[in-house]
């Protein structure tokens, strides 16, 4: 059987970790659908559409890979993709709470729904969107955490102008 997996995320920006988790997906689903996603409580760098764009460019033409934007319940957007698994990386501990939080809800809200947890490279455990964002508006080096197309993006975002 060929299934499908979401990974939803707010993607801003995709970094290394993100990349492999996808990859590591890669070796169970056949097709991965990136959801690119608002998380209520944060404010993005990068609109939702550049998100994807930036996503896009990384996978180019790999087939099994599809990036797509999505405002409204992760439930919901499954569901509306025939799909009924979701993939989350996990990190570190403290990412359990709120990852087995949503899991649970999720399930709740459509009990078909499984969420399934995958681990990246301990190298990329420390590593969220959140400090690159915050190294790469100070200057600092972030090449060992995003691809080099995710760094030219940060690059001009910072160095705009305020209001471009
Ligand atoms: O990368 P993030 O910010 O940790 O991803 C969180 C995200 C976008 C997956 C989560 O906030 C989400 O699912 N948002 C969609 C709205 C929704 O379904 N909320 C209820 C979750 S139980």
């Amino acid at each position: 059987m060929e299934i499908t997996a979401i990974y939803p995320g707010s993607f801003d920006p995709i970094t290394n970790g993100h990349i492999d988790i996808i990859s590591r997906g890669l070796n169970i689903f056949h097709k991965i659908i990136i959801a690119v996603m608002n998380h209520p409580g944060k404010k993005s760098l990068f609109t939702a559409e550049e998100r994807k764009e930036m996503i896009e460019e990384i996978y180019g033409d790999e087939a099994r890979i599809e990036v797509d934007v999505f405002k409204g319940l992760l439930v919901d957007y499954v569901e509306q993709r025939g799909a009924n698994v979701i993939v989350r990386g996990l990190r570190v501990v403290s990412d359990f709470e709120y990852e087995m939080q949503m899991a649970q809800m999720n399930r709740k809200l459509d009990t078909r729904i499984e969420t399934v947890f995958m681990m990246p490279r301990e190298i990329y455990s420390y590593l969220s969107s959140s400090l690159i964002k915050e190294i790469a508006s100070y200057g600092g080096n972030i090449d060992c955490f995003v691809p080099k197309s995710i760094k030219t993006r940060l690059e001009a975002k910072f160095n705009a102008p305020p209001d471009a």
